[in-house]
């Protein structure tokens, strides 16, 4: 099984970079979140609005656990991914999991409205983002094979980034 997985907080740019990515590797690109949707019928707010937290967390396990019966793709996790101790187990043996590093404050302004992040969404936004990223920094960086650091980058930069690594990682295979 050899996915490439993209971790990392809300905002870290797993998603955008993912469908380049994915287009450059000729792939196909998965959104966890996505998937997610599609197995409950509905949005990511709406199921932590109507079923909480622990559900949407066993969904995202489900989708996760999915990828075990599929070709290689690009994935961008939902930032929680890594929350479940299972999911942290899974990542590396679905392939090449990469984080790509971002801090609060750019994490925020990449987001813009926080609505649809229930885990930020209200005035406490730039506080929860910031105790969040604190307590998941260290698990990220634990789970993935490659940190990338994207302060400052652009989509194609990080997208260079993770190409060059991805080759440097299947040399060593
Ligand atoms: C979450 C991140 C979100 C989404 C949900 C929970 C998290 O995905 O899965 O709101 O716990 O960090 P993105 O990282 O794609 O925003």
């Amino acid at each position: 099984m050899s996915h490439v997985l993209l971790i990392g907080f809300m905002g870290c740019g797993k998603s955008t970079v993912g469908r380049l990515l994915a287009l450059r590797l000729g792939r196909t690109f998965v959104d966890l979140d996505d998937r997610v949707c599609a197995l409950a019928g509905t949005t990511v707010e709406r199921i932590f609005a109507e079923h909480g937290e622990a559900t949407f967390r066993r969904l995202e396990a489900n989708a996760l656990e999915s990828l075990l019966r599929e070709p290689p793709s690009v994935v961008a996790c939902g930032g929680g991914v890594v929350v479940s101790e299972g999911n942290r187990t899974l990542l590396p043996q679905l392939g090449t999991v990469f984080y790509l590093r971002v801090d609060a404050a750019e994490a925020l302004r990449r987001i813009g409205d926080t609505s649809s992040r229930p885990l930020l969404a209200g005035p406490g936004a730039a506080s929860a983002a910031r105790a969040l990223l604190a307590e998941r920094e260290s698990v990220y960086a634990a789970v993935a094979r490659v940190s990338i650091d994207t302060q400052g980058q652009s989509v194609q930069q990080v997208t260079e980034k993770i190409i060059t690594a991805l080759e440097k990682v299947d040399a060593e295979c």
